[in-house]
């Protein structure tokens, strides 16, 4: 399909859906007892999302959020209430009809939240070339959009070029555990679902800091269909766009607590579990953001770290035989490669067969946040308890 005829055929379907109000896409969870006291059923009912990029104590007070493919206005709406009357909300959409629903209701909001004006405005728009000033947006949302998007590059580049230095992303999307065959990359129904256009994790994270975003991590997964083999899953990440360092810095070196034996970052910096890395001021910057921030010592001096030590950590696999259950473990960001203490390597978005063992230890506190474990198996394994090493280590 040429890309025109995407862009044209999903806006058609959209068009035909805010209109109809049937339904689409993906579960979702909002809190809709909630949303209902401020927002129209005339929104609510033509929410199209695959999570809630809005609804995650990420919009603070006062900023100005962009929401990309805003459709009927529901993020932005919740976002006008998170940002208060002094924030502001942009969303864009490139479908007359969504924006007409969307516009209609930005007065009846405002008016429920007890705002003198509505502070959310509804531009028509491409998400590859967005009508928005460069550096002028805090937090960038989206919803299910950029599946939907021929060139996703393309959107990178444009949401790193409209964010302040400072500013950040959270996104809610479809992705896949790998690349999308070419007879469903031509299915424009498919395309429509949010299921044909989805990249995978590795190539969305890829995008992303190639367009200039570093510490982009999985705030949060839920599995979605398997077709042919092909799992689809909706993700909500986050990067930052990193402010200028500061010239000056006291801290001087970064040791690495744990429980990954060894991380390599966006920028190829590799880190070894209690051993001090010297760092420059912008790996400062970053290794003070979620969730690097809570696996890093960052010191003026050297400081090494030892088992003894109560900052160092680790999480041991069981000493049991292990069953193959069809798990999968893809690591989900913020590192591009980490390793364990049972000898596993992954690297970022690459699913790695684990064993029921490594399913429990990456389950556990600080490895949980960064993975997303899938099950490949079709039908219920029995598994056998296996021993893979002589010692019982290994899966
Ligand atoms: C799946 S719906 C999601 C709508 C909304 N974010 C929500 O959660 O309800 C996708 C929306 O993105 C818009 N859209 C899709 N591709 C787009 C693009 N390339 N540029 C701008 N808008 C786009 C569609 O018109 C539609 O309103």
């Amino acid at each position: 399909m040429p890309i025109d005829d995407i862009t044209q055929k999903v806006s058609e379907r959209y068009a035909k859906a805010a209109s109809t109000g049937e339904e689409m896409c993906c579960p979702t969870s909002y809190d809709m007892g909630h949303l209902k006291t401020f927002i129209p059923e005339a929104v609510l009912k033509i929410s199209y999302g695959c999570g809630t990029p809005a609804g995650l104590k990420t919009v603070q007070a006062g900023e100005t959020v962009l929401d990309i493919g805003s459709g009927g206005g529901i993020d932005c709406f919740e976002a006008s209430r998170l940002v208060g009357p002094t924030g502001h909300v942009i969303g864009i959409d490139m479908t007359d009809t969504m924006l007409e629903i969307a516009r209609k209701n930005a007065a009846v909001v405002a008016t429920n939240l007890g705002y003198p004006a509505s502070n959310v405005e509804f531009r028509k728009g491409l998400a590859d070339a967005m009508p928005v000033d460069d550096g002028t947006i805090d937090l960038i949302i989206s919803n299910c959009v950029i599946n939907l998007a021929p060139d996703k590059r393309k959107v990178f580049r444009e949401m790193y070029r409209v964010a302040k230095p400072g500013g950040r992303f959270t996104i809610s999307d479809i992705v896949s555990d790998q690349t999308v065959p070419q007879y469903l990359v031509h299915d424009t129904q498919k395309w429509g679902d949010c299921l044909s256009g989805a990249l995978t994790l590795t190539d969305y994270m890829i995008g992303m800091t190639a367009a200039g975003f570093l510490g982009n991590h999985l705030v949060k997964f839920s599995p979605w269909r398997v077709i042919d083999g092909i799992h689809f899953f909706s993700v909500t990440l986050t990067g930052y766009k990193l402010p200028p360092a500061p010239t000056t810095s006291s801290v001087q070196y970064a040791t690495l607590r744990g429980p990954f034996i060894r991380l390599v970052d966006e920028r190829g910096t590799t880190y070894q579990r209690g051993i001090p890395q010297p760092i420059t001021s912008d790996e400062t910057l970053l290794l003070s953001t979620p969730p690097f921030a809570e696996h890093f010592l960052l010191t003026t001096k050297p400081v090494a770290l030892d088992r003894n030590d109560p900052r160092w950590t680790a999480v041991f696999p069981a000493d049991a035989p292990c069953t193959w259950q069809g798990h999968y473990a893809l690591l989900a960001g913020p590192f591009v490669e980490a390793a364990d203490d049972d000898h596993h390597v992954y690297r970022r978005g690459e699913p790695l067969e684990i064993c029921s063992k490594t399913v429990t230890v990456l389950e556990t506190g600080g490895y949980q946040p960064h993975f997303v474990i899938l099950n490949r198996a079709g039908n219920r394994v029995s598994g056998e308890a296996v021993t893979c090493s002589p010692n019982g280590g290994c899966c």
